[in-house]
Parts: structure tokens; C-alpha cells; sequence
């Protein structure tokens, strides 16, 4: 079986600043691996350049063992990737159903947008409404939907549950359970909410000033009360 998201030596930024330091990282098919960290560790930066829209500086991304490092991200996204921006990304002007519509890609796959309808009917009610109308929790509902209708076969979710109610983080967290169950959809969860990494995850890697600072199994990490306390502040 060959690694699906390989990154080995993984360093980008702004202009002469280096935000991600050397990031070595892999996820396996079916795997659903969580990445924490603080505030401004350089979490989104690192998912961007994966995405290819951030430029590496130095290192390599292998999706199935080909290297996509550098290459423009509409061409990383062909490789079926699909990204779940931080903030959800929800065109405010555009209707839900007009919001789901733009991101059919014409890829084949089982994703259409009655089907994202018919796993989440809240959106199907809400198909005439605006986006800004919508709560945060719809909002990151719409903002997985779109991502879906990608057809990706792995997809990296930046922060989902930021700004939403603890009950609307289990709607999610529900949501991407039944989504990963048959192990064909991989996922890359960046969180700073441990409970989502906890009741997802298999795998937990710590970000921190742009370098990994600490893996472990998500059983392990959760009994790391310690760690957890002093590379994320929380216990
Ligand atoms: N477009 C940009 N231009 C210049 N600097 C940036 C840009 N985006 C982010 N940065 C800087 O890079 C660092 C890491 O930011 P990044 O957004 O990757 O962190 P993060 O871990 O995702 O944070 P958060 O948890 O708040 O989302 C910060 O110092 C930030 O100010
Ligand atoms: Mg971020």
C-alpha cells in the first residue's frame, strides 16, 4: 500500500520568513491524522503549501509516491485533495445551493450535490438561502459539501470546529465519522480543539514554531495529560 500523503522535509513562508521549519508528516489510506497546534505556529501555512498555494522553499509533498511540491494548486487539486479552508470560505452572496454548484469539478465520483443534500438535509432546507444567512455551524456544513463535490480522496479540514458551539462540534465531528467510516475518504485535521482530535483521530502530531514537536497515537496522547498541558496550554 503506498503512502498517500507523504511530506518530507517540508519548509515554506513569506518573503524571507520561514514559517514551517522542516515538517516530515504521512498519512495512510483510510488514516484520519490530526495536526495541533497554538495560534500562528504556522498551521494554515502548512496546509497552503501542500494545497500548492503557498510556495516551498525547500522539501517534498508525494501524493502516491509523486512528488506535487511547487506545482500550481490547481494541479495539486487534480490529484483529488480537497481543503476545508479555516473560516469555511462561504460566499456570502451566493445561495447555498449556487455555493454548491461552483464547486462541481466534473470530476467522476460518487459526489453530486443531491447527495451532499441528502447527508446533510439542513442544507437541502436552507438551499435558497444566502450564505451570510446561515450559522456558523450551516456555514461549515457548506464549506464541507463543497470540498465533497471534489470527489477527493483526501481531505485536509483547517480548524472546523473554530467559533461553533460545543454542540454544533459534535454535529461535525458526527458528520466526518460517518464520512470516514467505509475508509475510502483520508483526512488531515488541523484543530486546536482536542476533543475533536481526540474522538477522530488515530494519529495526533503537536506543531509548534513550525516544526512537529511531538507524535503519538491518539490512545497514548490522551493519557499525556503532561504534554498536552505544556506543548498546547490545555489538559
Ligand atoms: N499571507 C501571509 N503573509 C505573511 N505572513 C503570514 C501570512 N499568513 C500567515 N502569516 C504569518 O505566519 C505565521 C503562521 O501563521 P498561520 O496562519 O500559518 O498559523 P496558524 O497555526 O494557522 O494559526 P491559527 O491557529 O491562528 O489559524 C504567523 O506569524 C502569521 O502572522
Ligand atoms: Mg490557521
Amino acid at each position: 500500500m503506498t503512502t498517500l500523503l507523504e511530506i518530507h522535509g517540508l519548509v515554506s513562508g513569506y518573503g524571507a520568513g520561514q514559517v514551517v521549519r522542516g515538517i516530515d508528516l504521512n498519512v495512510e489510506p483510510g488514516q484520519i491524522v490530526a495536526l495541533l497546534g497554538r495560534n500562528g505556529v504556522g498551521k494554515t501555512t502548512f496546509v497552503h503549501t501542500i494545497m500548492g498555494m503557498v510556495r516551498p522553499i525547500a522539501g517534498s509533498v508525494l501524493i502516491d509516491g509523486e512528488d506535487v511540491a511547487g506545482l500550481p494548486a490547481h494541479a495539486i487539486a487534480r490529484h483529488r485533495i480537497g481543503l476545508v479552508p479555516q473560516g469555511r470560505r462561504v460566499f456570502a452572496a451566493l445561495t447555498v445551493e449556487e455555493n454548491l454548484r461552483i464547486a462541481v469539478r466534473g470530476v467522476r465520483g460518487q459526489w453530486t450535490v443531491d447527495r451532499v443534500y441528502d447527508l446533510l438535509p439542513r442544507l437541502r432546507e436552507r438551499r435558497r438561502n444566502w450564505g451570510h444567512q446561515l450559522s456558523g455551524g450551516e456555514q461549515q456544513m457548506l464549506a464541507i459539501g463543497r470540498a465533497l463535490l471534489g470527489n477527493p480522496r483526501l481531505l485536509l479540514l483547517d480548524e472546523p470546529s473554530d467559533g461553533l458551539a460545543p454542540a454544533v462540534i459534535t454535529q461535525i465531528i458526527d458528520l466526518l465519522h460517518a464520512l470516514c467510516k467505509d475508509g475510502e475518504l483520508t483526512v488531515l485535521l488541523i484543530e486546536q480543539d482536542l476533543r475533536s482530535a481526540f474522538a477522530l483521530a488515530d494519529t495526533i502530531h503537536i506543531m509548534d514554531h513550525g516544526i512537529l514537536v511531538h507524535s503519538a497515537t491518539t490512545t497514548a496522547f490522551r493519557r499525556d495529560r503532561a504534554t498536552a498541558q505544556r506543548l498546547l496550554g490545555v489538559s
